[in-house]
């Protein structure tokens, strides 16, 4: 395969320095980077060590006159296959949206003819101004890929929310796929054909993540301590193997996965429409810890406390069952329906008998027990249940789950498509 070359422009944010490690990360993957710093980029890394971690030029400025003899600024943006902007500033997508090129970094991008991809990050108010937003729109109108910040605390104290630039190796992934190059884990397992290499492509695969929030009044809810972390992982794997993901996430504080289609919702009946609505899929996943009861009668003012009265009873109703609601035989229903069980005790046991009452064709059962530190944690251990019997798998990271189902799902796929032929 030829190298593939990028361009990439850091713009003057707080996290440019993280695109030091970008930069390596992509060089890892055999991908030539050139670096285009603005110049307020300048003040936050330096040529210096943009150069000597990309062993190329470092480009600042657009009237350099040993550059433009040759008109530098078009052929660095004609050479490259891919452009990328990170840290993409307000200021930035304000340019380019309003199509400026009064610097190198924004004549570069109004002058090149290859995908752009832009990785906006900056304090969650600016990346909520409707300034920001609208700029945002007409870049994905204008066909410029956008990865959306991830959530998370700020470098500014007492600041957080959406804005973050996302990890490097999220970074790399977008990137790698922009460039139709395989990740890491994949150029690593030596596996070439695409279908190998993406045994998910043409299939869409729903998954749903996260716990969801019942509201008790305006500022109270009810809710559960599933992070998201196993089901985001799924979504990100089923991703990476080709598929169209659709993810349906309850609240959490983790990224959306680089790659899929994220649905936030909070409570139950509002992750069951969001589901309903991304149907037809060819799997649905449903690894969200979906609350059983909602309030019956949410108030719609905060309920005061007040002095002497007794405390208030919270009345109960019944949430729809998202997983049987979409497995129900039908012509809507996926032809692969996996839901997860987490229990306490008798796991498997309790998920036999979900396997059955949910109409599901896998169930993917995890012992949630306190002290098994799987509820919000890191790793896993789970037990595949279906009619055939249950599998015991052994305990693994969270994204090591999600491989290896995803692997699974494939090889099921697979097999019904030979039997079918
Ligand atoms: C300490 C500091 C941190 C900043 N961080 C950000 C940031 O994260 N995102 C952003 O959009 N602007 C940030 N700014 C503002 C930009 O640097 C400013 O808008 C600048 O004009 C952007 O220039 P550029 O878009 O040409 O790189 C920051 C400014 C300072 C002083």
């Amino acid at each position: 395969m030829t190298q593939k070359r990028i361009v990439l422009i850091i713009g003057g944010g707080i996290a440019a320095y993280k695109c030091l490690d970008l930069i390596r990360r992509l060089k890892e993957c055999g991908v030539t980077v050139r670096v285009v710093l603005t110049r307020a980029g300048e003040q936050f890394v330096t040529p210096l060590s943009v150069g000597a971690l990309s062993n190329e030029p470092v480009f600042t400025n657009l009237f350099d006159l040993d550059a433009e003899r040759e008109i530098g600024h078009i052929r660095l943006s004609r050479d490259a296959d891919l452009i990328v902007v990170a840290p993409a500033t307000a200021d930035l997508l304000a340019k380019m949206a309003g199509g400026h090129a009064d610097d190198l970094a924004s004549t570069v991008l109004m002058a090149t003819d290859k995908p752009v991809i832009v990785a906006p990050a900056m304090n969650p108010r600016m990346w909520l101004h409707p300034a920001t937003q609208r700029n945002v729109a007409q870049l994905k109108a204008d066909g410029i890929t956008v990865i959306d910040p991830a959530v998370g605390e700020m470098a500014e104290r007492g600041e957080a929310g959406s804005g973050r630039l996302p990890e490097v190796p999220e970074l790399v992934a977008r990137i790698e796929t922009a460039l139709g190059i395989g990740g890491p884990a994949l150029a690593a397992s030596n596996v070439n054909s695409p279908s190998e290499r993406l045994p998910l492509a043409g299939r869409h695969v729903l998954v749903t993540s996260g716990p969801t929030h019942e509201p008790i009044d305006p500022v109270r809810y009810i809710a559960n301590r599933s992070s998201g972390k196993q089901g985001h992982a799924i979504a990100a794997a089923a991703a990476r193997a080709g598929a169209r993901v659709t993810l349906v996430s309850g609240p959490v504080n983790i990224a959306d996965p680089s790659g899929v289609e994220v649905v936030h919702v909070e409570t139950a009946a509002q992750m069951l429409k969001a589901a309903c609505g991304a149907l037809p899929a060819d799997v649905g996943v449903f690894t969200a810890a979906v609350a059983d009861w909602r309030i019956a009668t949410a108030a719609n003012q905060k309920i005061k406390k007040q002095a002497g009265a007794k405390a208030p009873k919270l009345m109960l109703a019944e949430n729809p069952d998202v997983l049987k609601t979409i497995a129900a035989d039908g012509p809507q229903r996926p032809g692969l329906i996996i839901g997860f069980a987490a229990e306490t005790d008798n796991v498997t046991a309790y998920a036999a008998g979900k396997l059955k009452s949910k109409n599901a064709d896998w169930i993917v059962a995890n012992d949630v027990s306190p002290e098994t530190g799987i509820m919000g944690g890191d790793r896993n251990r789970v037990h595949l249940v279906s009619v055939k019997g249950v599998e015991d798998w052994p305990e693994m990271s969270k994204e090591d789950v999600a491989e290896a189902l995803v692997a699974r799902i494939a090889a099921h796929l697979r097999a019904h498509e030979d039997a079918s032929e």
